[in-house]
């Protein structure tokens, strides 16, 4: 992920300029900027500390592309040389640890952002609008279904369907619903043909507040009639229902009909102009647009922490066999 962070920020020349690379394993760093046009390399250093780094290029930014587990320690001393962060999903592994990062940002007085790339789609944006259209949402639902075979740490990963994936549709949820979530019911499991040793299937209800409900249904092991990856979407309003199956067109289908056991809708596609940074360049457009402009980015440490909350909450319900409130 960092080379694709690596492509993006170069690709971003006019506002940004790469001038380090770190990576705890020696050579590494070295070896990924050697893949990179060789006018831009020469221009950027390779270090295996950050502390190091943070001293000789003074940056004005990190972004930190390190595996969960390493996210505190680099955001907190990013933040301790007064640098702001632009982090990867998920913030970190436990609300504890997210805390002490959000406490950093505070008391360095800096920008501290998640990058939740998948929130600058342009289907997404045009759902949001829609459900917004028939009066807002009341039950959200979406359906996560691929077969992926990695291979690598997240064959052995404990719930890793939740913690290495579902992040991007809670956090899409929350967009989407634009209100608090509350509690959770949730079972993680495995299925009996799994590949994954950790739980790679999960059925989850969460209540948000005003009594929106949304349910994730999830696997990654589920082989055929593949969902997208964006999940596919059904959003029930008091005027209609909304769906996006997570990449075409988005389907607003409208009651107009006040009579009869059921009653007359008619469907239209609501589109947008396409967003013009998406993904990974969208969650840097926003961050810059922060930095220089002083506006709130999406994936503000404060906000973001929600999202975290939705997956260690859902991962404790499934433990306990019961619906847990959501506090962070
Ligand atoms: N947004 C997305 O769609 C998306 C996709 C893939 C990964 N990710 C996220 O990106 C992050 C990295 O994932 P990945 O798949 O590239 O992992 P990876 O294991 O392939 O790469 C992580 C790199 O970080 C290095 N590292 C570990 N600790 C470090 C530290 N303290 N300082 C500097 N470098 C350190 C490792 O040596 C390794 O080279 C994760 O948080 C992951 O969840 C996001």
């Amino acid at each position: 992920m960092g080379r694709a962070w690596a492509k993006n920020i170069l690709s971003t020349s006019h506002r940004v300029e790469l001038v380090g690379w770190v990576d705890v394993i020696d050579g590494k760093a070295r070896q990924a900027i050697s893949e990179l046009d060789i006018d831009v390399a020469t221009n950027i250093r390779d270090f295996v500390s950050l502390t190091e780094a943070l001293t000789v290029t003074k940056p004005d930014f990190v972004i930190d592309v390190s595996i969960p587990e390493a996210h505190e320690e680099v955001t907190v001393t990013a933040l301790g040389y007064g640098v702001a962060v632009l982090g990867e999903k998920p913030m970190s592994v436990s609300l504890a640890s997210a805390h002490r990062m959000l406490a950093a940002a505070a008391e360095a007085q800096k920008l501290y952002m998640v990058s939740q790339s998948r929130r600058y789609d342009s289907g997404l944006v045009a759902f949001k609008q829609a459900i917004e259209s028939l009066g807002g949402v009341a039950i959200l639902t979406a359906d996560f279904f691929i077969g992926a075979h990695f291979g690598g740490f997240r064959d052995e990963m404990p719930d890793v369907l939740l913690k290495d994936m579902a992040i991007h549709t809670f956090d899409a949820a929350r967009y989407l619903v634009g209100a608090k979530p509350l509690t959770v019911y949730c079972d993680s499991f495995r299925v009996p043909w799994s590949w994954y040793s950790g739980d790679e299937s999960a059925l989850a209800t969460f209540e948000f507040e005003n009594g929106i409900r949304f349910s994730y249904r999830g696997s990654w092991a589920a082989e055929g009639h593949q969902t997208e990856w964006e999940a596919c979407w059904r959003a029930i309003c008091p005027r209609g229902t909304v769906t996006w199956d997570g990449m075409g067109k988005v389907i607003v289908d409208k009651i107009v009909g006040d009579s009869g056991f059921i009653r007359e809708t008619v469907k239209s596609d609501w589109t947008i102009d396409d967003l013009p940074f998406v993904g990974i360049a969208g969650s840097l457009n926003d961050f810059l647009d922060a930095l220089e402009q002083g506006t709130e980015p999406m994936g503000l440490c404060t906000d973001n922490i929600w999202s975290l909350a939705m997956v260690l909450y859902a991962v404790e319900s499934s433990r306990l066999g019961q619906k847990v409130e959501i506090a962070i």
